[in-house]
């Protein structure tokens, strides 16, 4: 409870607000973006085409949402978890987290498809894309993925189902940065900032494949390789040590895997 605001909205909203000091950390992630005024233009765009409220289940005590959070980590291999996360209502799976060929280790269900344009695929229509916008071209790329697309006959199609999109809030990638992990490294990982976005969204989160695999290296679970994965801009291990304590205190299931 000393890290997590109750208060803190994660996704936009057609009525969001960003506070200028929220916008500012936002803003330095990248180089040369405007200024609030061309977020705000930015945003109009994009609820003109996705859900002025994003498609959430609310809580309610007549149901428990269960989550998976799954990682890329190498440590999913040869785990065994397929069943147990496919048992969960929600499965969110992070960039290229692929299923196939993977599924008795990762699972084959995916309700959840978080990503950033570089690592963007096409989703199916009853997956939810989970935009984390890392920079203001994240936005525009959004509304120009939609505006070019479209699912008449011999046109490129959508990437996603519009009506299934949500996008994360800047402020609360900021509050991740802050509340979670004192602000070390620039900025927090993809996977670390959807296991605390679970923690708003879930009753219950369950979080597979993150962390270092049984060797110590940083890998993915479909390289056959054993590259290191590096943990670049974000702090790996300021972040795994939360996801630790987090399970100790009984917070989020943690799997640990092999
Ligand atoms: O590599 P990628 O960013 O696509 O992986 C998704 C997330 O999984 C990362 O953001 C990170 O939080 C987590 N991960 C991890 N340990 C690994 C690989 C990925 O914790 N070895």
């Amino acid at each position: 409870m000393q890290h997590f605001q109750n208060t803190i909205r994660p996704l936009l909203t057609g009525h969001y607000n960003l506070s200028q000091e929220a916008f500012d950390w936002w803003r330095k992630l990248q180089s040369g973006y405007p200024d609030l005024n061309f977020f705000r233009n930015t945003a109009q765009k994009i609820f003109e085409i996705i859900p002025v409220l994003p498609p959430v289940v609310e809580p309610s005590p007549h149901r428990c949402r269960t989550c998976a959070v799954v990682g890329n980590s190498g440590n999913l291999r040869r785990s065994h978890y397929g069943k147990l996360i496919d048992q969960c209502d929600s499965v969110f799976r992070i960039n290229r987290g692929q299923t196939k060929g993977f599924e008795e280790d990762v699972g084959s269900r995916t309700t959840h498809r978080v990503m950033y344009p570089e690592s963007a695929s096409h989703l199916d229509n009853s997956t939810h894309m989970v935009l984390f916008p890392f920079k203001g071209r994240d936005l525009e790329w959004l509304v120009n993925t939609f505006r070019t697309s479209s699912n008449a006959p011999g046109k490129h199609k959508p990437i996603a189902n519009k009506n299934m999109v949500m996008v994360v809030h800047p402020a609360f990638m900021q509050y991740v940065h802050k509340s979670w992990l004192q602000s070390k490294g620039k900025y927090p990982s993809t996977g670390f900032m959807s296991v605390i976005l679970a923690l708003h969204l879930c009753d219950e989160v369950h979080v597979f494949g993150f962390g270092a695999d049984r060797d110590g290296n940083w890998t993915h679970y479909w390289t056959k390789l054993y590259k290191i994965w590096r943990t670049g801009p974000h702090p790996g291990s300021a972040e795994y040590e939360m996801i630790e304590e987090l399970a100790r205190k009984g917070k989020i299931v943690l799997y640990k895997g092999f």
